[in-house]
């Protein structure tokens, strides 16, 4: 039962962000990666064609891998998906990830926040409900980016990043209103902590720039450990107890994608590629 791994789901390696999170809250978890690279970019799907396109990919991933939980480490999918999803597969326990403007609303001292994310979860219903819920008494501005999770692909894989680039794509998270200014960005997108830096470096002035992955990995432990409860009450024991990372953990690309340049980005975050055969979809 504890070598049943986790699934990590994202359309590339955002979800990458969450799983560095993850193995430090689960160390003795099996992981199995899943990168949904032939469909990349989610962010420009028109909804009801990639509702559909997950859910039927999803079918596959879960026989094939039978995880304990799934996290579908990506807004894009998630706010799009994952009552979907839940409903498809009641039995299977899913974590989500969505735009963080709870905590942002909660924290805010100028009352001014930004959503970055793509253009898909900027227009989600999903969103628009989440502030609603819980930031009507500040002001959201939703900023939609077509480049910066192709930009954060590119970085990871060749180690190199148009600073120009990034510097036009979050200029509109700034705004400066009745001598107030915004003081958080909300990275509601999970490819963009990996550009964090440049976005410091290019940004017109300094604001908190929040990034869920560690709320995730939380989520994801907790619910880890009420779907199989470890002898003691502790969760996740059972993996190999000599201190050492990875327990055959992979990463599946749906491209079937074998680049030397991608086996090594992986094998950097302790991750195998699957040469075997790409997962259905
Ligand atoms: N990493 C994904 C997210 O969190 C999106 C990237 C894409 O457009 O595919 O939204």
């Amino acid at each position: 039962m504890t070598d049943r791994p986790i699934l990590m789901f994202d359309s590339g390696v955002g979800g990458l962000t969450v799983l560095r999170e993850a193995r430090v809250l689960m160390p003795d978890r099996r992981f199995v990666y899943v990168a949904d690279d032939a469909a990349f970019p989610y962010g420009a799907w028109e909804e009801v064609a990639l509702r559909a396109h997950i859910l039927d990919l999803f079918g596959g991933l879960l026989d094939r891998f039978r995880p304990a939980i799934s996290v579908i480490a990506c807004n894009t999918a998630s706010t799009l998906v994952i009552d979907a999803l839940r409903a498809r597969f009641p039995g299977h326990p899913f974590v989500g990830t969505v735009p963080a403007i709870k905590p942002a609303a909660e924290r805010t001292q100028s009352g001014l926040v930004s959503v970055l994310a793509t253009p898909g979860t900027v227009k989600r219903q999903y969103t628009r409900d989440l502030i609603s819920q819980w930031a009507s008494k500040v002001h959201v501005r939703l900023v939609g980016s077509t480049q910066l999770a192709g930009l954060a692909e590119t970085y990871m894989r060749d180690g190199f990043v148009d600073e120009e680039a990034v510097r036009a794509e979050i200029a509109p998270c700034f705004v400066e209103q009745d001598g107030r200014r915004t003081d958080i960005v909300v990275l509601a997108c999970t490819h963009y902590p990996f550009l964090v830096n440049r976005m410091r470096k290019t940004a017109p002035w300094p604001v908190d720039w929040l990034d869920p992955a560690e709320a995730i990995a939380r989520r994801a432990a907790a619910l880890l450990a009420e779907v199989e409860p470890a002898p003691g009450g502790r969760a996740g024991s059972g993996g190999p107890a000599d201190g050492r990372s990875g327990h055959g953990d992979i990463a599946v690309f749906t491209s079937g994608r074998d680049d030397a340049a991608n086996r090594r980005l992986m094998q950097g975050f302790g991750l195998a590629v699957d040469t075997g055969e790409p997962a259905a979809g």
